[in-house]
């Protein structure tokens, strides 16, 4: 069976007393259930001293985004190194936000995941089509451009272990979800892909979906056959709703 993931995307969010707060509920309520992996992935600046306060909590940490360079004069970027330096075990890229906001294409995301791959951080891949591209029937073909840009640079081999997130660009920070057949359709199709070119690699690989899931939708969305965790962003901020997606997370396994 594959793992469930249920990962929380910080982005640009918080302090250290906030976050201090955050990890206290999580920990608080974190459980160990077998083939569910918790992770968040706070602001780099932050994701040394999240290590620190989750002591032996059952949560992985990962990053939102990395320099696919290995070092040097890179101003105001992070390398594949000081995330493993810091015990990062995951990190997202391709991040609709790091798309449209930060210019990143499907070419450097695919860089960004040869070397994640190379450093033994695993890629969480996010995909997902816009409003427009959706209303224009656009959407299993901008999906599967994303992810074939990364099976042209790494090859079908380099996805295995990966993890993707399929997020909806008008879903994410709008309170608009796509529907469980709707999310479960794209799903079904990326799987598809993969599996033209390995079905084993299809058949193991983890698909997220993002986009507005809270504890109200998240058992839904996690029933469907080919979705297989969520990435969180605004419902990560609170212990409470984010234990309650884990907790329905570990629910669709049975
Ligand atoms: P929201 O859950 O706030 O819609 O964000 C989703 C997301 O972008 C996670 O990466």
């Amino acid at each position: 069976m594959r793992k469930t993931i249920v990962a929380g995307n910080w982005k640009m969010n918080g302090t250290s007393e906030s976050i201090r707060d955050l990890l206290a509920g999580l920990t608080a309520g974190a459980k160990d259930s077998a083939g569910v992996i918790t992770l968040v992935c706070p602001p780099a600046v932050y994701i040394s001293q999240v290590k620190q306060w989750l002591g032996s909590a059952p949560i992985s940490v990962g990053a939102q985004n990395v320099c696919e360079q290995p070092k040097g004069a890179f101003t105001g970027e992070n390398s594949l190194a000081m995330l493993q330096d810091l015990g990062c075990e995951y990190v997202i890229l391709g991040h609709s936000e790091r798309r449209s906001l930060f210019g990143e294409t499907d070419l450097l995301v695919a860089e960004k995941f040869a070397a994640a791959k190379e450093a033994g951080i695993v890629p969480v891949l996010c995909v997902g089509e816009t409003l427009g591209q959706r209303e224009a029937g656009q959407t299993i073909e901008v999906v599967g451009a994303q992810v074939a840009a990364v099976i042209d640079r790494v090859g079908i081999n380099g996805l295995s272990d990966a993890v993707i997130a399929y997020e909806p660009v008008w879903a994410i920070g709008t309170g608009l979800t796509a529907t469980p057949e709707q999310a479960q359709e794209v799903h079904a199709a990326i799987r598809k892909q993969l599996a033209q070119n390995d079905e084993v690699i299809a058949e193991q690989l983890s698909i997220l979906y993002g986009g507005s899931m809270n504890a109200g939708n998240a058992a839904e969305l996690l029933a469907q056959t080919d979705i297989d965790g969520g990435l969180i962003g605004g419902a990560s901020l609170k212990a409470d709703e984010f234990l309650t997606i884990c907790a329905a997370a570990a629910d669709s396994r049975k």
